[in-house]
């Protein structure tokens, strides 16, 4: 069985903890995108943990964690994660599967990030972990594979290749020993977790079929290459069509898809962000969100739940129902907002998300105005004990979004949350 969860809005919605939650029920969990740009962080038993490159299942003991195709890997930071979480799990190497396909950020794909994002007029914002560099490569078919750490005669004939072809390249591998040094030895470390993971959790699928596997998306779709609001987007395919590719699977075979979303929208970055609060309710949603970068710790740019985003989200990746996260943070604000359409100042009401940044960055969000709760409602775990307010409010994004709510989260913590399907909204 497998099911897909997918960030629904501009990424951070909070995807580490509900995959920490469902991953006790799954066999394996499988990253299918993206590398250490992501921050997913999880509470368990008090400890704050932040996962950047492996699979939010990895804190379950009986869960296999795979690193799949469509990812790109830092060796030198997982080497430093997997330090960090040996005193809560142990990671070995029959339960940590790295695919053969992915593909390397090396210290020289960091420091072009960087070089890239001062160079342009319009900055991205990124994370400056090198991620669009290393896919760059990959696309361009001058990458280098997992396959290729795995050997040293294979790397230095890379990195000699590299050099002669790239003048910058070469620069930066002769000035940067120390930093090359750390690669290798991180290359030599991570280099028995490599494997044919695709095939190996084929094979898992195949022989059980009651096994359940989780797709754990990094970012957001909004942050999609195809689908998102490119340029600012990530160099990868966060959406739902990205786990199929990143495994190569039949899509029949995907049981279901579930977008994580927070009750409100934030987004790290430039790019365009309709409901975006600049005052004092931006300032209050980020204060009592929380809404700091967990890889980069930027402040978060914060706003109001965006219906018209979401049901794109649910268009793209074809959910079938939301987790609505961070409802708790909610409590407090005696008036709330959903958007439910756009007003463009020349194209008039839009109902339906724009394909052109520019055009979304002109937008103006019509709101549909929602009274709010005081009570504190953080660890509050069945739909009846919330107030009727907090009720009203999710109802109206089931409508607004037309996808149902699953699950409610109601605190950062591993049992911080209500299960609707047991108590379906009507
Ligand atoms: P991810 O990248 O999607 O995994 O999300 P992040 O970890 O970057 O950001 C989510 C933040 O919200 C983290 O600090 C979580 O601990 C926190 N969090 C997750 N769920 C909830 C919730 O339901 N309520 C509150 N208050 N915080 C939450
Ligand atoms: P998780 O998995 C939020 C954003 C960056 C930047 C853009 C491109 O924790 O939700 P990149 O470094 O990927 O080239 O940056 O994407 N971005 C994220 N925003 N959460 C993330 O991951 C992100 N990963 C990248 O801020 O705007
Ligand atoms: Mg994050």
């Amino acid at each position: 069985m497998i099911e897909i969860l997918v960030g629904a809005q501009w990424g951070d919605e909070g995807k580490g903890k509900w995959v920490d939650i469902l991953g006790e029920q799954a066999g394996i969990v499988a990253r299918f995108q993206g590398g250490n740009n992501a921050g997913h962080t999880l509470i368990v038993g008090g400890q704050k943990i932040v996962l950047h490159q492996l699979p939010s299942g990895v804190l379950r003991p009986h869960c296999i964690a795979a690193i799949l195709s469509g990812v790109v890997v830092d060796p030198v930071g997982l080497v430093a994660e997997l330090a960090e979480v040996a005193s809560c799990a142990e990671v070995a190497y029959d339960r940590l599967w790295i695919s053969a396909r992915a593909h390397i950020i090396t210290p020289y794909h960091v420091w072009l990030d960087e070089r890239l994002e001062s160079g342009l007029t319009r900055p991205i914002g990124t994370t400056k972990r090198g991620i669009g560099p290393t896919y760059m490569d990959k696309a361009g078919r001058s990458g280098l594979t997992a396959v290729d750490l795995m050997e040293l005669p294979h790397l230095e004939a890379w990195i000699e290749r590299r050099c002669a072809e790239s003048a910058d390249f070469a620069a930066h591998y002769r000035d940067n020993p120390e930093s090359w040094e750390a690669f290798f030895e991180a290359a030599r470390r991570v280099s028995p977790y490599i494997c044919d993971a695709e095939a190996k959790v084929r094979a898992h699928l195949r022989g059980d079929a009651q096994v359940k596997l989780l797709m754990e998306g990094a970012q957001g779709t909004l942050l999609d290459m195809n689908h998102g609001t490119y340029p600012f987007v990530t160099s990868s395919n966060p959406t739902a069509g990205g786990a199929v590719a990143s495994l190569g699977i039949d899509p029949r075979k995907v049981s279901k898809v579930y977008g994580i979303a927070k009750a409100y929208t934030t987004r790290v970055g430039e790019g365009p962000f309709p409901t975006e609060c600049q005052d004092h309710a931006g300032q209050i949603l980020r204060e009592q969100g929380a809404e700091f970068g967990a890889t980069t710790g930027r402040p978060r740019r914060c706003g109001w739940y965006d219906a018209v985003a979401m049901r794109y989200a649910s268009e793209v990746n074809g959910f079938d129902g939301i987790l609505l996260n961070k409802l708790d943070v909610l409590s407090g604000i005696d008036e709330l907002k959903i958007c439910i359409g756009y007003q463009h100042p020349k194209y008039g009401r839009l109902s339906e998300f724009p394909s052109q940044p520019d055009v979304l960055a002109a937008c103006r969000p019509v709101y549909r105005y929602l009274g709010g709760w005081r009570e504190d409602i953080r660890g509050v775990r069945a739909l009846e004990d919330l107030p009727l307010a907090a009720k009203n409010y999710v109802t109206a994004i089931q409508e607004f979004t037309g996808v149902a709510v699953k699950f409610i989260g109601t605190g950062p913590g591993r049992q911080d949350f209500a299960d609707l399907t047991v108590s379906l909204l009507n």
